[in-house]
Protein backbone atom coordinates (compact mmCIF):
# COMPACT_ATOMS: atom_id res chain seq x y z
CA UNK A 1 0.00 0.00 0.00
CA UNK A 2 1.31 3.35 -0.69
CA UNK A 3 0.15 6.62 0.93
CA UNK A 4 0.03 8.67 -2.47
CA UNK A 5 12.37 6.37 -6.04
CA UNK A 6 14.75 6.30 -5.01
CA UNK A 7 17.61 8.47 -3.67
CA UNK A 8 21.19 6.70 -4.67
CA UNK A 9 23.25 6.13 -1.43
CA UNK A 10 26.37 7.36 -0.96
CA UNK A 11 28.46 6.63 -3.92
CA UNK A 12 27.16 8.80 -6.75
CA UNK A 13 27.96 7.34 -10.00
CA UNK A 14 30.67 8.78 -12.61
CA UNK A 15 27.76 10.42 -14.98
CA UNK A 16 26.11 12.13 -12.43
CA UNK A 17 28.69 13.87 -10.77
CA UNK A 18 29.37 16.93 -12.77
CA UNK A 19 25.44 17.87 -12.10
CA UNK A 20 25.60 16.57 -8.39
CA UNK A 21 28.60 19.05 -7.77
CA UNK A 22 27.07 22.04 -9.44
CA UNK A 23 23.57 20.83 -6.86
CA UNK A 24 26.14 21.06 -3.92
CA UNK A 25 27.34 24.12 -5.17
CA UNK A 26 24.21 25.85 -5.49
CA UNK A 27 22.96 25.00 -2.04
CA UNK A 28 26.12 26.62 -0.18
CA UNK A 29 24.96 30.03 -1.72
CA UNK A 30 24.37 32.64 0.83
CA UNK A 31 20.86 33.55 1.54
CA UNK A 32 21.39 37.22 2.05
CA UNK A 33 18.60 40.39 2.76
CA UNK A 34 19.79 44.07 3.45
CA UNK A 35 20.11 43.23 7.86
CA UNK A 36 20.33 39.87 7.56
CA UNK A 37 22.88 37.22 6.37
CA UNK A 38 23.35 33.18 5.98
CA UNK A 39 25.82 30.64 5.07
CA UNK A 40 25.29 27.03 3.93
CA UNK A 41 27.92 24.64 6.18
CA UNK A 42 28.81 21.26 6.06
CA UNK A 43 28.98 19.97 9.69
CA UNK A 44 30.53 16.78 10.71
CA UNK A 45 29.27 14.04 10.13
CA UNK A 46 26.79 14.89 7.24
CA UNK A 47 25.58 13.12 4.70
CA UNK A 48 25.43 13.57 1.12
CA UNK A 49 22.27 11.48 -0.78
CA UNK A 50 22.48 12.36 -4.73
CA UNK A 51 24.12 15.95 -4.51
CA UNK A 52 22.11 16.59 -1.38
CA UNK A 53 23.48 17.25 1.71
CA UNK A 54 21.77 15.89 4.50
CA UNK A 55 20.65 17.99 6.87
CA UNK A 56 21.51 21.27 5.13
CA UNK A 57 22.84 23.87 7.56
CA UNK A 58 22.46 27.52 7.83
CA UNK A 59 24.47 29.47 9.92
CA UNK A 60 23.05 33.03 10.89
CA UNK A 61 25.87 35.19 10.42
CA UNK A 62 24.41 38.75 11.43
CA UNK A 63 23.18 37.24 15.28
CA UNK A 64 23.14 40.83 16.55
CA UNK A 65 19.80 41.62 13.97
CA UNK A 66 18.02 40.21 16.81
CA UNK A 67 14.72 38.06 16.14
CA UNK A 68 12.41 39.92 14.73
CA UNK A 69 15.37 40.56 11.87
CA UNK A 70 15.44 36.76 11.42
CA UNK A 71 11.57 36.39 11.06
CA UNK A 72 11.89 38.73 8.50
CA UNK A 73 14.74 36.90 6.99
CA UNK A 74 12.37 33.64 7.03
CA UNK A 75 9.33 35.08 5.84
CA UNK A 76 11.33 36.40 2.62
CA UNK A 77 12.78 33.05 1.94
CA UNK A 78 9.98 31.08 3.00
CA UNK A 79 9.13 29.15 -0.27
CA UNK A 80 13.30 28.57 -0.96
CA UNK A 81 13.43 27.01 2.35
CA UNK A 82 10.02 25.09 2.42
CA UNK A 83 11.47 23.75 -1.61
CA UNK A 84 15.33 23.40 0.81
CA UNK A 85 13.96 21.09 3.71
CA UNK A 86 12.12 18.76 1.14
CA UNK A 87 15.00 18.17 -1.13
CA UNK A 88 17.13 17.48 1.53
CA UNK A 89 15.21 16.17 4.60
CA UNK A 90 15.89 18.59 7.21
CA UNK A 91 17.41 21.74 7.58
CA UNK A 92 19.61 22.51 10.83
CA UNK A 93 19.53 26.35 11.64
CA UNK A 94 22.34 27.37 13.68
CA UNK A 95 23.50 30.43 15.36
CA UNK A 96 20.07 32.41 15.05
CA UNK A 97 19.40 34.70 18.01
CA UNK A 98 16.54 32.45 19.64
CA UNK A 99 16.96 32.48 23.40
CA UNK A 100 13.08 30.90 24.97
CA UNK A 101 10.32 29.44 23.82
CA UNK A 102 8.56 32.90 22.90
CA UNK A 103 11.49 33.39 20.47
CA UNK A 104 10.76 29.93 18.66
CA UNK A 105 7.05 30.55 18.62
CA UNK A 106 7.39 33.56 16.41
CA UNK A 107 9.97 31.92 14.40
CA UNK A 108 7.98 29.01 13.48
CA UNK A 109 5.27 31.74 12.75
CA UNK A 110 7.37 32.94 10.32
CA UNK A 111 7.15 30.34 8.16
CA UNK A 112 3.18 30.93 7.88
CA UNK A 113 2.51 27.26 8.21
CA UNK A 114 -0.93 25.89 9.37
CA UNK A 115 -0.40 24.89 13.16
CA UNK A 116 -1.09 20.79 14.31
CA UNK A 117 -1.83 21.47 17.63
CA UNK A 118 -0.71 18.54 20.13
CA UNK A 119 -4.31 18.37 21.66
CA UNK A 120 -5.36 17.24 18.44
CA UNK A 121 -2.83 14.75 17.52
CA UNK A 122 -3.39 10.79 18.12
CA UNK A 123 0.03 10.83 19.52
CA UNK A 124 1.24 8.00 22.32
CA UNK A 125 3.54 10.56 23.45
CA UNK A 126 3.01 12.89 26.50
CA UNK A 127 4.05 15.82 26.06
CA UNK A 128 3.66 20.02 27.94
CA UNK A 129 2.73 23.10 25.63
CA UNK A 130 4.22 26.31 26.20
CA UNK A 131 2.67 28.05 23.83
CA UNK A 132 -0.21 26.77 21.32
CA UNK A 133 1.95 26.04 19.06
CA UNK A 134 5.49 25.03 20.72
CA UNK A 135 5.52 21.94 23.47
CA UNK A 136 7.99 19.84 25.16
CA UNK A 137 9.19 16.95 22.38
CA UNK A 138 9.10 14.40 24.77
CA UNK A 139 8.74 14.23 28.86
CA UNK A 140 10.14 10.44 28.57
CA UNK A 141 12.85 9.88 30.82
CA UNK A 142 16.05 10.78 30.15
CA UNK A 143 17.68 7.28 29.83
CA UNK A 144 14.83 6.03 27.75
CA UNK A 145 16.46 5.94 24.03
CA UNK A 146 13.21 7.37 21.89
CA UNK A 147 13.72 4.72 18.25
CA UNK A 148 13.67 6.20 14.81
CA UNK A 149 10.18 7.40 13.84
CA UNK A 150 8.23 9.30 11.40
CA UNK A 151 5.61 11.16 13.63
CA UNK A 152 2.85 10.23 14.06
CA UNK A 153 2.82 7.92 11.33
CA UNK A 154 1.29 4.65 13.43
CA UNK A 155 -2.31 7.25 13.01
CA UNK A 156 -4.27 8.10 10.16
CA UNK A 157 -3.46 11.62 10.61
CA UNK A 158 0.21 13.64 11.27
CA UNK A 159 2.02 16.65 10.00
CA UNK A 160 3.92 17.26 7.19
CA UNK A 161 6.75 19.02 8.93
CA UNK A 162 8.24 19.23 12.19
CA UNK A 163 10.56 21.63 13.80
CA UNK A 164 12.66 21.41 17.29
CA UNK A 165 14.23 23.97 19.05
CA UNK A 166 17.06 23.58 21.63
CA UNK A 167 16.88 25.51 24.11
CA UNK A 168 19.01 23.88 26.56
CA UNK A 169 20.98 20.96 25.40
CA UNK A 170 22.15 18.41 27.73
CA UNK A 171 24.84 17.86 29.80
CA UNK A 172 25.71 14.70 27.71
CA UNK A 173 24.00 12.71 24.99
CA UNK A 174 20.70 13.95 23.83
CA UNK A 175 21.21 13.81 20.27
CA UNK A 176 18.58 13.72 17.95
CA UNK A 177 19.30 10.85 15.30
CA UNK A 178 17.89 11.71 12.03
CA UNK A 179 17.25 8.99 9.54
CA UNK A 180 16.42 9.86 5.31
CA UNK A 181 13.85 7.03 4.80
CA UNK A 182 13.70 7.46 1.10
CA UNK A 183 17.41 5.82 0.87
CA UNK A 184 16.43 3.87 3.37
CA UNK A 185 13.60 1.89 1.23
CA UNK A 186 15.94 1.67 -1.34
CA UNK A 187 18.62 -0.22 0.46
CA UNK A 188 15.85 -2.30 1.84
CA UNK A 189 14.62 -3.33 -1.96
CA UNK A 190 18.05 -4.17 -2.39
CA UNK A 191 18.56 -6.44 0.52
CA UNK A 192 15.25 -7.46 0.80
CA UNK A 193 12.16 -7.03 -1.56
CA UNK A 194 10.20 -9.64 -0.56
CA UNK A 195 9.41 -7.78 2.61
CA UNK A 196 9.29 -3.82 1.00
CA UNK A 197 6.89 -5.70 -1.10
CA UNK A 198 4.56 -6.58 1.46
CA UNK A 199 5.18 -3.92 3.04
CA UNK A 200 3.92 -2.03 0.04
CA UNK A 201 1.51 -4.01 -0.64
CA UNK A 202 -0.26 -5.08 2.62
CA UNK A 203 0.73 -1.99 4.75
CA UNK A 204 0.91 -1.81 8.38
CA UNK A 205 -1.33 -2.15 11.65
CA UNK A 206 -0.18 -1.04 14.87
CA UNK A 207 -1.92 -2.14 18.67
CA UNK A 208 -0.74 -0.46 21.44
CA UNK A 209 -2.12 -0.06 25.19
CA UNK A 210 -2.82 3.47 26.70
CA UNK A 211 -3.63 4.45 29.82
CA UNK A 212 -6.08 5.75 31.88
CA UNK A 213 -3.70 8.26 33.11
CA UNK A 214 -1.19 10.18 32.05
CA UNK A 215 1.90 7.79 32.70
CA UNK A 216 5.38 10.22 32.08
CA UNK A 217 7.36 7.22 33.12
CA UNK A 218 6.65 6.04 29.50
CA UNK A 219 7.29 7.46 26.07
CA UNK A 220 3.63 6.19 25.25
CA UNK A 221 2.07 6.84 28.46
CA UNK A 222 -0.49 9.64 26.86
CA UNK A 223 -4.03 8.25 28.24
CA UNK A 224 -6.84 7.46 26.13
CA UNK A 225 -8.81 10.21 27.12
CA UNK A 226 -6.14 12.39 25.94
CA UNK A 227 -5.45 10.72 22.69
CA UNK A 228 -9.25 10.81 21.88
CA UNK A 229 -10.23 13.85 23.20
CA UNK A 230 -12.99 11.70 25.06
CA UNK A 231 -14.48 11.87 28.90
CA UNK A 232 -15.95 8.37 28.83
CA UNK A 233 -15.76 5.29 27.11
CA UNK A 234 -18.67 6.07 25.02
CA UNK A 235 -16.71 9.00 23.30
CA UNK A 236 -13.79 7.41 22.73
CA UNK A 237 -15.12 4.38 20.93
CA UNK A 238 -16.87 6.84 18.89
CA UNK A 239 -13.76 8.68 17.93
CA UNK A 240 -12.13 4.70 17.24
CA UNK A 241 -14.81 4.02 14.86
CA UNK A 242 -14.47 7.05 13.37
CA UNK A 243 -10.84 6.35 12.62
CA UNK A 244 -11.42 2.61 11.81
CA UNK A 245 -10.11 1.50 14.97
CA UNK A 246 -10.64 -2.09 16.49
CA UNK A 247 -10.73 -1.60 20.56
CA UNK A 248 -10.42 -3.82 23.63
CA UNK A 249 -11.06 -2.09 27.07
CA UNK A 250 -8.83 -3.99 29.91
CA UNK A 251 -9.49 -4.39 33.57
CA UNK A 252 -7.11 -2.27 34.59
CA UNK A 253 -8.90 0.93 32.76
CA UNK A 254 -6.66 0.84 30.17
CA UNK A 255 -7.18 0.42 26.67
CA UNK A 256 -5.30 -1.52 23.91
CA UNK A 257 -6.46 -0.02 19.97
CA UNK A 258 -6.00 -1.60 17.30
CA UNK A 259 -5.48 0.84 13.81
CA UNK A 260 -6.88 0.03 10.50
CA UNK A 261 -4.59 -1.24 7.86
CA UNK A 262 -2.14 2.11 7.46
CA UNK A 263 0.44 2.26 4.27
CA UNK A 264 3.98 1.77 4.99
CA UNK A 265 4.54 3.18 1.46
CA UNK A 266 4.68 6.88 1.28
CA UNK A 267 4.45 8.56 -2.37
CA UNK A 268 6.61 12.47 -2.95
CA UNK A 269 5.57 15.21 -4.92
CA UNK A 270 8.29 14.62 -6.59
CA UNK A 271 8.29 11.21 -7.21
CA UNK A 272 10.28 9.83 -5.16
CA UNK A 273 8.71 6.68 -2.24
CA UNK A 274 9.99 6.94 1.43
CA UNK A 275 9.31 4.31 3.77
CA UNK A 276 6.71 5.93 5.79
CA UNK A 277 5.59 3.99 8.63
CA UNK A 278 6.33 3.63 12.61
CA UNK A 279 7.66 -0.19 11.96
CA UNK A 280 11.53 0.76 13.79
CA UNK A 281 9.80 2.19 16.89
CA UNK A 282 6.84 -0.06 17.03
CA UNK A 283 8.23 -2.89 16.71
CA UNK A 284 12.09 -2.45 19.48
CA UNK A 285 10.59 0.46 21.42
CA UNK A 286 6.73 0.30 22.08
CA UNK A 287 7.68 -1.25 25.47
CA UNK A 288 6.60 -0.32 28.72
CA UNK A 289 4.39 -1.91 31.87
CA UNK A 290 1.19 -2.00 29.62
CA UNK A 291 2.91 -2.87 26.24
CA UNK A 292 5.12 -5.80 24.45
CA UNK A 293 6.45 -4.84 21.00
CA UNK A 294 6.06 -8.01 20.24
CA UNK A 295 2.41 -7.25 19.63
CA UNK A 296 2.80 -3.85 18.66
CA UNK A 297 2.82 -4.39 14.97
CA UNK A 298 1.56 -6.78 11.59
CA UNK A 299 1.41 -6.64 8.28
CA UNK A 300 -2.19 -4.99 7.25
CA UNK A 301 -3.82 -7.83 6.98
CA UNK A 302 -2.91 -8.96 10.50
CA UNK A 303 -0.11 -11.49 9.48
CA UNK A 304 3.12 -11.17 11.82
CA UNK A 305 6.21 -9.48 10.40
CA UNK A 306 9.46 -11.68 9.92
CA UNK A 307 11.86 -10.49 13.04
CA UNK A 308 14.86 -11.03 10.90
CA UNK A 309 12.96 -8.12 8.24
CA UNK A 310 12.57 -5.92 10.61
CA UNK A 311 16.68 -6.24 11.76
CA UNK A 312 17.79 -5.75 8.43
CA UNK A 313 15.55 -2.43 8.49
CA UNK A 314 16.57 -1.72 11.73
CA UNK A 315 20.77 -2.37 10.16
CA UNK A 316 20.09 0.33 7.08
CA UNK A 317 18.70 2.70 9.64
CA UNK A 318 21.32 2.62 12.03
CA UNK A 319 23.82 3.18 8.60
CA UNK A 320 22.23 6.08 7.85
CA UNK A 321 21.75 7.60 10.91
CA UNK A 322 22.70 11.14 11.09
CA UNK A 323 23.20 12.38 14.89
CA UNK A 324 22.69 15.78 15.87
CA UNK A 325 24.40 17.55 18.48
CA UNK A 326 22.13 20.40 19.60
CA UNK A 327 23.48 23.44 20.61
CA UNK A 328 21.72 26.52 21.94
CA UNK A 329 19.52 28.05 19.81
CA UNK A 330 19.54 25.50 17.04
CA UNK A 331 16.10 25.08 15.25
CA UNK A 332 16.12 22.22 12.99
CA UNK A 333 13.27 21.64 10.33
CA UNK A 334 12.46 17.73 9.22
CA UNK A 335 10.19 17.12 6.49
CA UNK A 336 8.30 14.39 8.15
CA UNK A 337 7.65 12.69 4.63
CA UNK A 338 11.05 12.22 4.05
CA UNK A 339 12.95 12.10 7.38
CA UNK A 340 12.89 9.84 10.56
CA UNK A 341 13.84 11.05 13.58
CA UNK A 342 14.49 9.97 17.59
CA UNK A 343 16.27 10.62 20.83
CA UNK A 344 19.07 9.52 21.96
CA UNK A 345 19.65 8.98 26.12
CA UNK A 346 21.25 11.93 27.96
CA UNK A 347 22.35 12.89 31.18
CA UNK A 348 21.27 16.60 32.83
CA UNK A 349 18.70 18.95 31.82
CA UNK A 350 17.82 19.05 28.15
CA UNK A 351 15.39 21.00 26.86
CA UNK A 352 14.13 20.56 23.95
CA UNK A 353 10.96 21.89 22.17
CA UNK A 354 8.94 20.79 19.54
CA UNK A 355 6.38 22.45 17.12
CA UNK A 356 4.06 20.57 14.25
CA UNK A 357 2.87 21.46 10.67
CA UNK A 358 -0.52 20.59 9.34
CA UNK A 359 -0.61 17.94 6.94
CA UNK A 360 -2.49 20.21 4.33
CA UNK A 361 0.27 22.81 4.62
CA UNK A 362 3.09 22.82 2.16
FE1 LIG B 1 8.74 12.13 17.50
Amino acid sequence: MKRNVSEMPFCVPQRSRARNIQQLFRTQRPLMTQEFATTHDRIAGDQVHSGQVFPLSITCVSPDSGLAAACDWVSGQRDELVRLSSEHGAILFRGFPLQYDHDFDQFVAAFRFTNFPYQESLSNAVRINRTERVFTANETPSDVRILLHHEMAQTPVYPSRLFFFCEQPAEGGGETPLCRSDVLLDRLRERRPEFARKCEERGLQYSNVMPAAADADSGMGRSWKSTFRAEDRRAAEEQMWSLGYSWEWLDDGSLRATTPALPAVMGLPSGRQTFFNQLIAAAGGWKDIRNDPSKAITFGDGTPIDLDDIAIAVEISNELTFDLAWQQGDVTLVDNLVTMHGRRPFTGTRKLLASLVAMDAH
